[in-house]
């Protein structure tokens, strides 16, 4: 289920221009919409010691920088279907990361899931660009990781309703050209995550609280 994106949007023509100073750009760009130190506190309180995080929808990487800054003990893979991502990885990280692009949970299932171990399961600002006919299949695709691997699964995603969040969905649809986007509340995203995994604890974070419209759930396997 690749995002809907057209081939060349404001974003990408923004992506080109910006050259070497995109990183820059991309990280005060995100502080608009987040507070990136708190969001990698949250995230690491709930990883175990020295695990091994699949970054799902990893994109360039960001979220990746912030928690390995944190947590010194644990290695990342990101896996997107996206390809040419992890590009904003910070090169003193780069021996802990590892990049699966182009690829899917599935693919990750199986071609990796017989040798690699994963302890967390990590998504941030991935299930607003699931279109909402998808939405089902890919929590069901990340319910079966998390059954098979033991797992703890970590989503952050965004209230839909503050102005923030409105803000960020309309540069999501017109500077990124993702038209599919759309918010799911925590409510909502909680109660299908409980339908795929009825015997996990689901626990709501902080996150909400102190960085709204920010927010973040954790499942953990019983
Ligand atoms: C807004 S970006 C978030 C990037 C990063 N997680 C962050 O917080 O900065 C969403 C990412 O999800 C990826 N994505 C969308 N659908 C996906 C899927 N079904 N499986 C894996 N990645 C997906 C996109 O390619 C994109 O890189």
């Amino acid at each position: 289920m690749p995002m809907q994106r057209s081939w060349l949007t404001p974003g990408v023509l923004l992506r080109k221009a910006l050259g070497p100073c995109l990183p820059a750009f991309a990280k005060s760009y995100r502080r608009i919409y987040l507070n990136p130190e708190k969001l990698a506190e949250v995230i690491a309180q709930q990883l175990p010691e020295n695990a091994s995080v699949l970054d799902v929808g990893g994109g360039d990487g960001y979220l990746s920088n912030d928690l390995l800054a944190i947590r010194k003990d644990i290695s990342l893979t990101l896996i997107d279907l996206a390809t040419g991502i992890g590009k904003g990885i910070d090169p003193s990280f780069r021996n802990r990361v590892h990049v699966y692009d182009g690829k899917s949970i599935q693919d990750w299932m199986q071609e990796r899931m017989a040798t690699d171990s994963v302890h967390a399961v990590v998504l941030s600002d991935v299930i607003h660009h699931i279109p909402d006919s998808a939405l089902n299949g890919f929590l069901h695709d990340l319910a079966e990781l998390c059954r098979r691997t033991h797992a703890v699964l970590i989503i952050k995603d965004v209230e839909p309703g503050h102005y923030l969040a409105t803000m960020g969905l309309w540069a999501d649809k017109y500077l990124s050209g993702d038209r599919a986007t759309r918010l799911v509340s925590q409510e909502r995203l909680t109660g299908l995550l409980k339908a795929q995994m009825p015997n996990a604890i689901v626990l709501e974070t902080e996150l909400k609280k102190i960085d709204p419209p920010n927010y973040c759930v954790v499942l953990k396997p019983k």
